[in-house]
């Protein structure tokens, strides 16, 4: 949540911090600004709303003799969002300004104690607190500075400070909150994700936990909790620079559905050899040890979590191990049983998810063997876990989570042959033949977005609907829950999804005349159960929207709306069947005039718990 860049060189950069932070934007929305060291001392610049708002002001004064500068882009925590709680933050001298991502949970006590000590404050935030700490601290040594300041604050955070008195230099911390450095040719970026600077520089020396950092033009330093210089590796990035463009669609949403054949055809290449083991390769938890593993838990908030579900019905099918699922910030206030052979699977594309991380930790505090599901290299999830399956979705922009999702259902997939090769309870020529089957699924996404216009009719008769019901049994559940997200989150319409069985048990009251009820009815051991659901749905003359199985043309006779996907074995069906309903919810969206890149009060990470 909230983002951040600095930028340390030659050139003018208030254009180039406003064009970081338009990467950088998914991580908040409500409010942006900048702080610029040019020659009249420090100035911020902060407007609400989105970037447009920010860069009207910047037209009218963009400070171009500043060649130092940081920018934030907000997800308001401590205050509404307002030009008075928007970062930048300053000093009572207008000197200092900082950016924060992340939360001081003892600001109030420090405020006080400042506020008594004459300092002043002029926002709700709790960021404000650091830029009065380095007032407090500062005796002529920024960084010096920065590290007593980090002694008094608790909390996860990452934070970038600059001074008047240090025109060329933003000196800064992290504890928990990624923050990256960007090596340029005598300029230097810093940011909280690599896309905020990718058109600049591809060379990224990673801020660690803990840990420190001081830009200037020519240096880029990072130091330990003891303020002593670190050695970093500089890595080059591959990732392309179009990920984190749109590159002639509408939406980052609308291009990563349309690039989920590809997301998954990587997030499979080289992990499953046409007659040998499944190949999964940062694992740090050996053969041995997954061959014992007699419960699985799997922990996961949001898009993540119905992933999780998904990973429960294959495992369950192929590896004959239970698995338990909680949501991630439910996990800690219960006395969950875990044991040495529990494997506990954190599934988290941003790897960021405060509430997963902190669930993550405790299981493995509690002796659990730790496993990481997650998009992003080197995120905290990854040094939380004893080992990692990358999806390899490519870089993910759209709030709402499509892409990511489908190669997270994958690695649960992945994940659930190489169990069932170690425990010996699928065949070999099962698990070839699942294998062979799974390379296929990328081919058959491809030839289904090329017919999405179903989905796209669909939304048009039914998006003015106030509501919409989503119904499904055994692994077309999770697919419903995860279609109901995408609805809600994006369209405002309020949703409710259900096992379909259960539907008789209290939400049938919700149906009336021409209500709209999604059904999942791919094809699967539980397919004549979901048709007698259907059936109750349409004695109360609500219409049915079904998700079927190319080629079951009786499905009409039972529904209003039918969108077909291509045929697969049970266990495979979600990543085909949720495609329409991302599609669905996309277009209703559209159709209501909703912002689907900007969904409101929503982010893109949540590093808050
Ligand atoms: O980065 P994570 O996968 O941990 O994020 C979890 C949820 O915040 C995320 O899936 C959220 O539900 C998305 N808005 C879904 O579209």
């Amino acid at each position: 949540m909230c983002g951040i860049i600095g930028y340390a060189g030659s050139r003018s950069c208030a254009g180039i911090i406003y064009e970081g932070l338009r990467k950088l934007e998914y991580r908040g929305y409500d409010s942006a600004g900048l702080a610029l060291v040019g020659n009249g001392g420090v100035s911020t610049i902060r407007a609400v709303g989105n970037l447009e708002s920010l860069g009207k002001e910047l037209r009218r004064n963009g400070h171009p003799d500043a060649s130092t500068g940081l920018g934030h882009t907000r997800w308001a925590t401590h205050g509404r969002p307002s030009v008075e709680n928007a970062h930048p933050h300053s000093d009572c001298s207008g000197k200092i300004a900082i950016v924060l991502n992340g939360i001081i949970e003892n600001y109030a006590d420090l405020k006080e104690s400042l506020e008594g000590a004459g300092h002043r404050f002029t926002s709700e935030t709790d960021a404000e607190v650091i830029a009065h700490l380095v007032e407090l601290h500062y005796q002529g040594d920024l960084l010096q500075a920065v590290h007593r300041t980090c002694d008094d604050i608790e909390g996860h955070f990452a934070f970038c400070v600059v001074h008047d008195d240090h025109p060329g230099s933003i000196a800064g911390a992290r504890r928990e909150c990624p923050l990256l450095i960007g090596i340029g040719k005598g300029e230097h970026f810093v940011a909280s994700a690599i896309p905020a600077f990718l058109t600049e520089t591809r060379d990224v020396i990673e801020v660690g936990n803990d840990e420190f950092f001081l830009l200037t033009p020519d240096t880029a330093q990072v130091f330990d909790a003891d303020l002593e210089p670190l050695e970093r590796e500089v890595t080059r990035v591959q990732w392309s620079e179009d990920a984190a463009e749109k590159g002639g669609y509408e939406t980052f949403m609308r291009k990563e559905i349309f690039e989920q054949p590809q997301a998954l055809a990587d997030t499979l290449a080289g992990r499953l050899p046409e007659d040998g083991d499944v190949v999964l390769e940062e694992m740090d938890i050996s053969d041995t040890e997954l061959a014992a593993v007699d419960k699985v838990y799997v922990l996961a908030c949001g898009t993540s979590y119905h992933a999780g579900l998904v990973g429960r019905y294959v495992i369950e099918r192929w590896a004959r191990v239970p698995v338990e699922l909680d949501i991630a910030s439910e996990f800690r206030y219960r006395d969950p049983v875990i044991t040495p052979t529990t494997l506990v699977i954190g599934i988290s594309q941003s790897g960021e998810t405060a509430d997963t991380l902190v669930a993550m930790r405790q299981a493995r505090e509690m002796g659990a063997k730790v496993l990481a599901i997650t998009n992003i290299m080197g995120s905290q999830a990854t040094r939380d876990a004893d080992g990692v399956i990358y999806t390899r979705a490519g870089l993910e922009i759209g709030v709402a989570a499509t892409k990511t999702h489908l190669a997270q259902i994958a690695c649960m997939q992945l994940l659930a042959l190489k169990l069932a090769q170690l425990k010996g309870t699928l065949p070999p020529g099962e698990v070839a033949a699942v294998a062979a089957e799974l390379r296929s699924v990328p081919g058959l996404l491809e030839r289904y977005l090329k017919s999405e216009a179903a989905a796209h009719d669909i939304a048009r008769r039914y998006f003015e609907k106030p509501f919409f019901l989503y119904l499904g049994r055994g692994i077309g559940l999770p697919v419903c829950l995860e279609g109901a997200l995408k609805l809600k989150e994006i369209s405002y319409i309020p949703t409710e999804a259900y096992a379909a069985g259960e539907m008789k048990h209290g939400p049938i009251a919700l149906l009336e005349k021409g209500s709209p009820v999604v059904v999942v009815a791919t094809d699967g051991r539980v397919y004549e159960k979901v048709l007698s659901n259907i059936q109750e749905v349409r004695a109360r003359e609500a219409a049915v929207i079904a998700v079927a199985t190319e080629g079951n043309k009786a499905i009409r006779d039972f529904s209003d709306e039918v969108m077909y996907v291509p045929a697969t074995s049970e266990m495979l069906s979600p990543l085909l069947a949720v495609v329409p309903l991302q599609l669905l919810a996309y277009y209703i969206a559209r159709l209501k005039g909703c912002n689907v890149a900007q969904p409101r009060n929503l982010a893109k990470t949540v590093t808050v718990e």
